[in-house]
């Protein structure tokens, strides 16, 4: 199971102003690609589009399983994930919040902890699991949210700007998280980072925007899996 996200001149506008295209590109299935660019060129947009949260005024966007085109439906929308940078949390413990995206699909309570027990360790916060969640510091929040998405194993995870308010220690530890799953599983992974070090460290493909549009789009010579 692996998608791929096909975008062709896509489009988005706010109040008759494009913020968004015409974009065309395709994120491979079970690539890594780094979204970089200045502060409303139209990143966080780009995501939300994708991981179909709004619709685009023009264009296509389309989605593909091994070659065949998915329909739009639940479905297809419960195979994503979208990591906001700030991290909604409601009320009740880390585990509670972690476990959010799985009970709403009704999973039941053994795969839950399993799940949410194996993402709270892989973002270094499973000692944190009973606290309550609204007591976490922001970066311990941001984490949170990393470790709700990962516990859905979605086929695309969206992170926008997943460290942005991460320290030095549990940043390198969450790039390291994103090479994983790139390495070992099928997951489409695209991420948002003002971080070019970052970007260069762990994208596949790194896409440049600006305005609107792609303005670079190449494989990263230093990343290992290229
Ligand atoms: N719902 C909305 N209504 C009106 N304008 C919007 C809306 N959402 C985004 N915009 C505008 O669209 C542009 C692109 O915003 P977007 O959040 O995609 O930028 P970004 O590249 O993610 O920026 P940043 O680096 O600051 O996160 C901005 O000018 C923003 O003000
Ligand atoms: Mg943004």
């Amino acid at each position: 199971m692996s998608l791929s996200v096909i975008l062709e001149n896509v489009v988005r506008t706010y109040n008759g102003e494009t913020v968004l295209g015409p974009f065309t590109h395709t994120f491979e299935a079970g690539t890594t690609t780094l979204i970089m660019g200045p502060n409303g060129c139209g990143k966080s947009t780009l995501l939300r589009v994708c991981a179909m949260l709004e619709a685009p005024d023009a264009g296509s966007i389309r989605f593909t399983d091994a070659g065949n085109e998915l329909q739009q439906d639940l479905a297809l929308r419960r195979r994503m994930t979208l990591v906001f940078p700030k991290t909604t949390v409601f009320r009740g413990s880390v585990f509670d919040n972690a476990a959010y995206g799985l009970r709403i699909r009704g999973a039941n309570a053994p795969f839950v902890s399993e799940r949410v027990e194996e993402a709270l360790v892989s973002v270094g916060l499973i000692h944190k699991v009973r606290q309550d969640a609204r007591t976490l510091s922001s970066g311990e929040s941001q984490r949170l949210g990393i470790a709700r998405a990962l516990a859905l194993k979605p086929d695309v995870l969206f992170l926008d700007e997943p460290t942005a308010s991460v320290d030095e220690e549990h940043t390198a530890f969450i790039e390291d998280l994103i090479m994983a799953l790139d390495r070992q599983t099928a997951t489409t992974i695209i991420m948002t980072t003002h971080d070019r070090h970052q970007a260069e460290k762990i994208a596949g493909r790194l896409v440049a925007m600006r305005r609107g549009v792609v303005v670079e789009d190449f494989c990263p010579l230093r990343n290992p899996s290229v």
